[in-house]
């Protein structure tokens, strides 16, 4: 009896094949109107230029440095590109933590930070002299004017520092290099995750045109053909568009899928509107929709005998790790039982740690459909644009939604096979992703800048 309650409660979740059709055609319609000329302004679904208009070809060679900023870790690498070799190598690397209080405080101490975390790293692998170009992964959703003049719309998931938002983040980063005169760095590459993720994969597989992140964020970029990117001049070729599919629904359109948890966890997010879309699907969000239902459906009596414990009514304290972690195969149960008891203080027997499994399953399941029908739209518009009947393609993709959690690619597969019979679509997760892929850009930079001379 309270198996069948429970599925009840959970109905609201479930999104038939019907549903996501729907989600993809709304999503086809924010695509044309991100991509137009005036239409753009106020579009949820930004369709951000990135001034990428190649994937790499081989040839590309040189040393660079990479950084990484906007995912899990902040990053500094050192990376080698070598000629033919199918391979970029990754040399060096270093994870420098940000402070909580950092990504919300003033600007230029991120900035100063930065730098410092590269002078350190430069310093150890004694590269402190020679000036090196650098490919800066910045996941946040920015304007660029070129591949190195790329100023910050707003920002996005957990960060929120004071100065940065309408400012040219190249600058940003050059004035805090001189402010500390030890160093200096040549041209640099701004490029977002998703970008670096396709550039890294397209190295590898020259089919791979689609780039996709599910992890802190979710987001994803395509080549599209200049003739439909508005905002740039000129009509041959293709470039890279950054989706900003997280954005998705900011008007609105989702509404018929939100749940009542989803909009409290927009609510109370440091930026209720925004990202509405990435708030269903992405790991920063995903638990705090779980500790929601959980603590609904325990008030409702379906859970803990009708308890809940101060732990679960702190925010997020029911982290998106947990859900991987319940939902393994074998030992998911017992470590569900473990979470709840110890982690969490609740007292969970055998039939809640079921129940609460089944919760992370219909969540994740949620998220995974999401994304499929979204990466559908974009991989139908990429068909459509080249008037195939049949496209066969490679997307690349990263996030530790999409690579730590059991069943999640094979959900996000089945929904994609299912809405999207006319497209093959190959998966591609890539190490040091975009980090590598920001090496990629920057070379990729400089030989089309040859070649044009
Ligand atoms: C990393 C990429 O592997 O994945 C980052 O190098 C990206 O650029 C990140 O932002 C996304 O995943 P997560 O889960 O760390 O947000
Ligand atoms: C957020 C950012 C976007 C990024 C994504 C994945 O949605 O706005 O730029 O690509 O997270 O990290």
């Amino acid at each position: 009896a309270t198996m069948s309650k429970v599925e009840d409660f959970l109905l609201p979740f479930q999104l038939s094949r019907e549903k996501l059709r729907e989600v993809s055609s709304k999503l086809r319609k924010d695509l044309i109107r991100g991509l137009g000329k005036h239409t753009h302004r106020r579009a949820p679904v930004k369709m951000l230029p990135t001034f990428v208009r190649d994937t790499p070809d081989g040839t590309e060679t040189g040393d660079f440095l990479a950084l990484d900023l906007g995912g899990t870790n902040f990053r500094v690498l050192h990376v080698r590109v070598e000629e033919n070799l199918q391979k970029v190598l990754k040399m060096d690397s270093q994870e420098c933590a940000i402070p909580q209080e950092m990504m919300q405080g003033p600007g230029e101490e991120l900035f100063d930070h930065i730098a410092a975390c590269v002078a350190e790293f430069l310093e150890s692998i004694e590269l402190k002299d020679k000036v090196l170009p650098l490919g800066f992964t910045f996941s946040f959703p920015c304007e660029q004017k070129d591949i190195d003049m790329s100023i910050l719309i707003r920002w996005t998931k957990g960060f929120a520092c004071s100065g940065v938002e309408g400012q040219n983040v190249v600058q940003l980063l050059r004035e805090a290099i001189k402010r500390r005169g030890d160093y200096d760095i040549g041209s640099v590459a701004m490029v977002n995750d998703t970008v670096g993720t396709m550039m890294n994969c397209g190295y590898q597989d020259q089919s791979c045109e689609i780039g996709m992140i599910i992890g802190t964020g979710t987001n994803a970029c395509y080549m599209e053909e200049m003739r439909n990117v508005k905002r740039v001049e000129g009509d041959e070729g293709r470039m890279c568009i950054n989706t900003e599919w997280g954005g998705f629904g900011d008007d609105g359109s989702l509404r018929d899928v939100q749940t009542e948890f989803d909009v409290e966890v927009d609510r109370t997010s440091i930026n209720p509107g925004v990202h509405t879309f990435e708030k269903m699907i992405s790991g920063m969000y995903l638990g705090e929709v779980a500790r929601l239902v959980l603590i609904e459906m325990a008030k409702k009596n379906l859970l803990f005998g009708g308890e809940t414990s101060e732990a679960l009514l702190t925010p997020d304290s029911f982290e998106t790790r947990f859900i991987s972690e319940i939902e393994e195969e074998d030992t998911g149960l017992e470590h569900a039982q473990q979470i709840l008891t110890e982690d969490l203080g609740l007292p969970a027997g055998p039939e809640d740690c079921e129940i609460v499994r089944l919760v992370c399953d219909t969540l994740s399941t949620r998220s995974a459909r999401l994304c499929g029908a979204a990466l559908v739209t974009i991989a139908n518009r990429i068909r459509n644009n080249r008037g195939l009947t049949h496209l066969t393609t490679t997307v690349g993709v990263d996030g530790t939604v999409y690579t730590k959690h059991p069943h999640y690619s094979d959900r996000l597969e089945e929904t994609v096979k299912a809405l999207a019979p006319k497209c093959n679509i190959k998966f591609m997760v890539t190490d040091d992703g975009s980090g590598k892929g920001a090496a990629m850009v920057t070379a990729v930079a400089q030989r089309l800048a040859i070649h044009s001379k």
